[in-house]
């Protein structure tokens, strides 16, 4: 007899107890079925009939089950919920979400590891991906965030290389993902990377901290972590950051918890959050601005739009504004969270981008991917489409066309009373001035060892140290040692303390080495 205490043990239960009498069974055409169970064939032992629709049908469509796993991002979880604004930020931005305290917005999240492909461990050590799809009066206004402090996706930020020939990303991600020979991770690819990406340090370090496996996906905070800009109804910005706070409080599970929990249920955090908003606990987090003037921005020691870099807390505190409750379940994991599509690109009046290149960059991708992913009409599905609002547009066709657009005309302008333009202040995009060579500027090596170095010595305690370094020498132990010296000497750059340890726990770990990847 098996004990079965969690909703998500007793989903098919609650399915029967919601549905007194079955619904007849159908074809997709929705013709009733007279038997499921056997296939038309001639006498008990011929062969099959293909005028057996209903096999052919169940068949065919079971043969297109599966669709492409996200690039990045393939395991996740999602939810439903709203935005409520506790604090009034009209000063800053004229966005509708914002315009009044009190004012409710539905919004949909997906929660994600990066790295790992669809179904594999929650509790890897690993960014957590904190999507959020706003779906506000004035169309979807998407926050594509992380977990892992402010500052994400080691490097790539400031970075000559990252333009869209150079593949920067590309190269990252795939020394995430499995090495393409023996189909494994490779510690080797990883910290060749972070090697000869210094920028990458200040991320790494969060990454083997004691904050770099959350404890499930209530109980972490989400960054936006690029900077954006906000703009009043007078026109006038500022540029921000945006900061979701947990409000359960933080929660991280220890290096060896992970591992065990990996092995006895990889599913554990979309376990966790599906079965909190069942019991009616539902997550919250607290929005939070940190605003710079853009003359603030020009005298600023970093550059405010550089990814790897945070804006501190004294200089820049944290503004409160609204929170971030969710509070239903998706009702099919495939329609709403495994067809969700997410994008930076995808900002509402009094939101709008800043020079961060990486933001910039983004701008392409994502889409570009959704077509691949999910079709050319994917903003049709009920998942991502703006529905506090209305679509009226030229585009039109394409696989799986749903919005008839009531037969409107094709082309603009025209004179028949197509959709028009709204000229309105509010709807008027930022003007922004802007000048320079157009080069593939080399700024990837400035400041890149002051704010980890804060961390080390201001943040971090020592016996969080301690479990830093130790987490390092466990994953550094499987690489080659020219790997393991080029890490060490960006390592020296943060701190001759830092590596110092670090190499004493390295020679500690493979003293005692029984593990089969360590070096030989
Ligand atoms: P503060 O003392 O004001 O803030 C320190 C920050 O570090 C807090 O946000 C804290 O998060 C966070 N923190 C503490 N331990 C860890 C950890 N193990 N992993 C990740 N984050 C942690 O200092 P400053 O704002 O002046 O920043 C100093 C340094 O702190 C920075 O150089 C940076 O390395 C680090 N930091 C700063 C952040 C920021 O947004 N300002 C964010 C994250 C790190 P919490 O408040 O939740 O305890
Ligand atoms: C997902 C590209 C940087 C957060 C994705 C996907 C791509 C991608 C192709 C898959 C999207 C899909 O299939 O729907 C990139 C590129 C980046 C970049 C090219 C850098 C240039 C970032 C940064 C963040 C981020 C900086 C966070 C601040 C996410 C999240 C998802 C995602 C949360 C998952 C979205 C979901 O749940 O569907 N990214 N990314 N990415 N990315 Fe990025």
């Amino acid at each position: 007899q098996t004990v079965q205490k969690f909703p998500t043990d007793k989903q098919l239960e609650s399915y029967k107890e919601k549905t007194a009498t079955p619904h007849v069974l159908t074809t997709s055409t929705g013709a009733p079925i007279y038997e499921k169970k056997a296939v038309l064939t001639v006498g008990p032992r011929g062969p099959m009939l293909m005028q057996d629709f209903v096999y052919l049908n169940e068949m065919a469509h079971f043969d297109r089950e599966r669709i492409p796993e996200r690039v990045v991002h393939a395991n996740g979880a999602g939810a439903h919920g709203y935005f409520e604004v506790t604090h009034d930020i009209t000063q800053y931005t004229k966005a509708d979400i914002f315009s009044e305290i009190g004012k409710k917005t539905p919004c949909f999240v997906r929660f994600s590891t990066v790295g790992g492909d669809r179904g594999s461990a929650d509790t890897a050590r690993d960014p957590r991906g904190f999507a959020i799809k706003f779906y506000t009066n004035d169309g979807n206004w998407d926050l594509v965030s992380i977990y892992i402090a402010a500052i994400t996706k080691y490097s790539l930020q400031n970075n000559q290389h990252f333009s869209f020939r150079s593949n920067i990303f590309p190269s990252f991600i795939h020394t995430q993902k499995r090495n393409p020979q023996t189909h494994l991770r490779d510690p080797n690819a990883m910290f060749d990377y972070f090697g000869l990406r210094p920028e990458s340090i200040h991320q790494v370090m969060f990454l083997f901290s004691d904050r770099g496996i959350p404890d499930g996906y209530r109980f972490m905070d989400g960054f936006g972590s690029h900077t954006f800009k906000l703009v009043n109804k007078v026109g006038h910005a500022v540029y921000c950051k945006f900061h979701f706070k947990c409000q359960q409080g933080n929660k991280f599970l220890k290096a060896e918890d992970a591992t065990r929990i990996a092995g006895e249920d990889p599913d554990y955090a979309i376990r966790d959050l599906f079965n909190a908003i069942e019991n009616g606990d539902f997550p919250q987090w607290e929005l939070n601005l940190q605003i710079m003037t853009f003359e603030e921005a020009e005298k600023w020691e970093f550059n405010p739009f550089d990814l790897t870099k945070v804006w501190p807390h004294k200089e820049f505190p944290l503004i409160p504004v609204g929170r971030l409750v969710l509070n239903r379940n998706p009702m099919n994991y495939f329609a709403e969270v495994e067809q969700s599509a997410f994008c930076p690109a995808h900002i509402v009046p009094g939101i709008d981008f800043s020079p961060d290149r990486m933001l910039q960059g983004r701008i392409f991708s994502y889409p570009d991917t959704q077509f691949h992913r999910l079709g050319p009409n994917y903003q049709q599905l009920p998942i991502n489409c703006p529905f506090a609002t209305k679509v009226h547009n030229y585009q039109r066709d394409g696989f799986s066309t749903i919005h008839s657009q009531d037969g409107c005309p094709v082309y603009h302008p025209n004179s028949f009373n197509g959709p028009q333009e709204l000229t309105t202040e509010h709807t008027k995009e930022h003007v922004f001035s802007t000048s320079g060579d157009v080069c593939r500027f080399d700024d990837g090596n400035l400041n890149n060892f002051e704010q980890p170095r804060e961390f080390w010595t201001r943040v971090l305690k020592e016996d969080e140290k301690d479990r830093m370094v130790k987490n390092f020498a466990g994953a550094l132990v499987a690489c080659d040692q020219k790997i393991v010296d080029r890490f060490i000497g960006i390592c020296a750059q943060v701190h001759s303390d830092f590596a110092a340890r670090l190499n004493e726990a390295i020679n500690n770990q493979m003293g005692n080495a029984t593990d089969p990847k360590a070096r030989s």
